[in-house]
């Protein structure tokens, strides 16, 4: 007889403790709230309703013991608009903040988000967004990842990035970036380190620094970067595999060079790269893509090793280079010392 209203009692008991588990901290609710709020309360966020725990909400991600919320992940909605919110900065406990595919959220990056100081992994990509890349991002120390990729960001790359002690990506490909790349960006990277900046308007040389960075990929293309490619090549660079500098305005003498022993990718296209392609490129035995097309370089294609994966596209528009998959060099070795 007693039975019943027992087990009435213990499952509603169950009930209100699985909801405290999964109730975020009171400032982090009232945070979200205030987001919903200053987004107009898009449909993206339906779930985000009294009735149900915060830490449950869609795109909200809590810590398991503190409860606190270390994670907002928006994706993929060309309805919410407005500007990145404020109030994102009221979750002080944030590790990882991801908006991503929203083209219809703009204005700048707001100086708020410089009191996240837990945060690890900062993308802000394919979105609307304008203005500079913020120089306070040199005051979050524990970002490990910064992308910022597809956006309409302008200005130049703020130096103080190169000050994050933790940081190894850095992606701000496709935006309106200028002026030139801060020579010790990444040169504290702890790990393997990972840099897109191509298609900006990004000038001057490709820093001599880079050199002494473990880079396991390098994207510099698309940009109108001058001088030469020396640091980005070279022996003992054996973690590099992806090397692009395509589409630049880079001009140096590529005989007597060295390709990253363990590259995968090489793009040296479109740029006024001169004298002949090193042998020691039939010598890398994982490159997949080799392009040195439309430079200015002459004589023998090496040949050997995997050279015979590379067809002519990976040579159009040299000066004179020749030999298979070109056409047969008239004499060895050509002259072109003059
Ligand atoms: C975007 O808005 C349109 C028109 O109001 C609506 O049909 C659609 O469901 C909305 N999409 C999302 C993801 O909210
Ligand atoms: C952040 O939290 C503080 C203190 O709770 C509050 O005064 C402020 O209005 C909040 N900021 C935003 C943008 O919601
Ligand atoms: C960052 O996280 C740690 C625990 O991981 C916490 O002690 C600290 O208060 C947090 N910082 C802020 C500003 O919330
Ligand atoms: C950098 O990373 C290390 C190892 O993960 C960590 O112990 C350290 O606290 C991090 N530094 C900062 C400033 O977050
Ligand atoms: C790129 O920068 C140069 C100056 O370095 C400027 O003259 C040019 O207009 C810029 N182009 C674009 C597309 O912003
Ligand atoms: C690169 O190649 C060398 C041999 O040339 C090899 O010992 C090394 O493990 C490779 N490194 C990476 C990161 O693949
Ligand atoms: C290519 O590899 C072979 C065999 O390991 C070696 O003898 C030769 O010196 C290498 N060539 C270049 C240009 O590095
Ligand atoms: C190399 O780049 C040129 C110019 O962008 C392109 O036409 C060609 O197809 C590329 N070659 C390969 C092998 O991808």
């Amino acid at each position: 007889m007693a039975a019943f209203p027992l087990l009435l009692l213990l499952c509603s008991l169950l009930l209100a403790a699985s909801t405290a588990a999964d109730q975020c901290h009171d400032d982090d609710h009232a945070a979200l709230v205030a987001i919903d709020t200053a987004l107009g309360s898009p449909y993206h966020f339906a779930s985000w309703t009294p009735d149900s725990a915060c830490c449950d909400w869609y795109d909200v991600d809590c810590d398991a013991e503190s409860g606190r919320v270390i994670g907002l992940r928006v994706f993929q909605d060309t309805n919410m608009s407005g500007a990145i919110p404020d109030a994102i900065a009221n979750l002080t406990f944030l590790q990882t903040l991801t908006l991503h595919h929203l083209p219809a959220i703009s204005g700048a990056i707001p100086d708020s988000l410089a009191a996240l100081s837990n945060l690890s992994q900062l993308t802000i990509s394919h979105t609307g967004v304008s203005g500079p890349v913020p120089s306070f991002l040199g005051m979050l120390t524990a970002l490990t990842v910064l992308d910022l990729s597809y956006n309409s960001l302008t200005g130049a790359i703020p130096a103080s990035l190169a000050d994050l002690p933790n940081l190894s990506s850095i992606n701000l490909r496709r935006n309106h970036l200028s002026g030139t790349i801060p020579s010790l960006l990444l040169s504290k990277s702890p790990d393997q380190a990972y840099l897109w900046l191509s298609s900006n308007n990004l000038s001057g040389a490709i820093p001599a620094e880079f050199a002494a960075v473990d880079f396991a990929h390098i994207d510099l293309s698309r940009n109108a970067l001058t001088g030469d490619a020396a640091c980005l090549l070279g022996a003992g660079k054996s973690s590099l595999q992806h090397v692009d500098v395509s589409r630049n305005a880079l001009r140096f003498d590529l005989s007597g060079m060295e390709f990253p022993e363990n590259a995968t990718y090489i793009d040296l296209s479109h740029n006024g790269i001169r004298g002949g392609i090193p042998t020691q490129v039939a010598n890398l035995t994982n490159l997949q893509q080799f392009n040195v097309s439309f430079n200015r370089l002459c004589g023998e294609v090496p040949a050997g090793g995997n050279m015979a994966r590379f067809d002519r596209y990976s040579y159009l528009h040299n000066k004179c280079l020749c030999g298979a998959p070109l056409t047969a060099c008239r004499q060895r070795p050509i002259n072109y010392l003059h």
